[in-house]
């Protein structure tokens, strides 16, 4: 299952405004725009805005900016999306990146946070250069209750799957997930033969490819 397959199945994305906030490269922001829809990358890194501009048609909207303070205007979204990048908002701000998320929909529009649990192979590994158990717990645990208050935002779905993705040879893991952020390529230099030695253990070869499973979440709303 993948992220876009499975969004497809809730919401029709044919000519939708969509904002996919903390879009990094604009990988997802990309498949959204091939389902037919009006695509916002929105990204706090400027490096990372910077890819998606070359990575996306000029049809795409890439702007530098934050959940918490969104560069969108009132009512002028029909989703928003975030793809493993909830839990990287700072806790003290999640507050304002949902009230954000209120006012950039439009009414009865759809809230689509995937955030990924703090296990799986994927997780083994990378949690070797940054442990992210504590704010992918502390996100899960915000969501099932904004699921229970019920007040701003009305759950439609919540689906578990796993995300799989390939990394044929350890040179491609790092520069996809290391490499990218210095303080976690800062880790890695300092305990290159332990993590490799991980990331052997935690592949799956077992259907002849090289892949690593990030089991996962997804919790769909509507804003009320
Ligand atoms: C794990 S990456 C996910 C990127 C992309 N959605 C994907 O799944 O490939 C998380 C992204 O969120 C961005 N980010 C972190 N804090 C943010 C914030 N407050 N507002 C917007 N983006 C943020 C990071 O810079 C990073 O690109």
């Amino acid at each position: 299952m993948g992220h876009i397959e499975h969004l497809t199945s809730l919401f029709d994305l044919a000519n939708k405004a969509v904002a996919d906030i903390g879009a990094g490269s604009g990988v997802f922001s990309a498949q959204l725009m091939r389902e037919g829809a009006r695509v916002s990358a929105i990204e706090i890194d400027s490096d990372k805005v910077e890819m998606a501009k070359a990575k996306l048609s000029s049809a795409a909207a890439v702007l530098e900016g934050r959940a918490e303070d969104l560069p969108l205007a009132d009512g002028s979204q029909d989703l928003l999306c975030f793809f493993f990048s909830f839990h990287h908002i700072p806790h003290e701000v999640h507050a304002e990146a949902l009230q954000e998320a209120s006012r950039v929909l439009k009414p009865g529009g759809r809230l689509h946070v995937v955030e990924p649990f703090p296990y799986g192979s994927m997780f083994d590994v990378v949690r070797m250069v940054e442990d992210e158990t504590e704010v992918r717990t502390r996100s899960h645990a915000l969501l099932s209750s904004l699921a229970e208050e019920g007040e701003a935002f009305n759950l439609i779905d919540k689906t578990d799957y796993t995300l799989t993705r390939s990394y044929p040879t350890f040179q491609d893991f790092l520069e996809q997930i290391v490499r990218v952020d210095p303080a976690r390529n800062c880790i890695f230099e300092n305990n290159r033969i332990a993590i490799e030695d991980q990331f052997d253990r935690a592949l799956d070869c077992s259907t002849g490819g090289h892949f690593l499973h990030q089991p996962c979440a997804a919790y769909h709303f509507s804003v009320i």
